[in-house]
């Protein structure tokens, strides 16, 4: 029995008792962990953000093993279009103001804070429809590679209308 074991000693100095923390993640929760962590370090990240009225901006902020974590801004107006993310998985946490998410799902209203993950292949639409600008982040893992645009009616809530052929590779979103 475990409960018989006395260890002499200071027991967190013994190796298979305390596992070295990970210096990456690898798991969804370890993801959306990360991007807590950095959406927690505004002065981190809040002056790097750009505005920019002619394209969408974005800017890769961190890689590690098999992720990517990229900020974006979004003035308003200015959406992702339709579109998947081939074989990555994400998380997408809004980190200032507030996007409007249009899924096969529903529409959400995303404010700071809100985060949405989402598995390899699923379809969606991310719009700022706000009168301010906002910022977003978001964790690709495997790193984007592609973001095939699908057509509007993807995002129809009817099954039969999901699985639609990608038409074209577009920027981040
Ligand atoms: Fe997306």
């Amino acid at each position: 029995m475990n409960s018989d074991v006395e260890i002499a000693g200071d027991p967190l100095a013994v190796p298979h008792l305390l596992p070295p923390v990970p210096a990456h993640p690898s798991t969804v929760a370890g993801f959306a962990g990360l991007a807590r962590a950095i959406a927690a370090d505004r002065a981190g990240w809040a002056p790097l953000v750009r505005y920019d009225a002619t394209t969408r901006w974005y800017h890769r902020l961190r890689t590690g093993p098999g992720y990517e974590v990229w900020l974006l801004s979004w003035v308003p107006g200015q959406g992702s279009g339709p579109h998947d993310h081939g074989p990555s998985s994400g998380v997408l946490t809004v980190l200032d103001g507030e996007l409007t998410e249009r899924s096969p799902s529903g529409v959400r209203a995303l404010g700071a804070g809100a985060q949405r993950v989402f598995a390899p292949g699923y379809a969606h639409e991310v719009v700022n429809d706000a009168l301010e600008p906002a910022v977003s982040l978001h964790v690709y893992f495997p790193g984007l590679t592609e973001m095939p645009m699908r057509p509007p009616h993807a995002l129809a809530c009817t099954p039969a209308h999901r699985d639609v052929p990608p038409l074209r590779t577009s920027s981040l979103g």
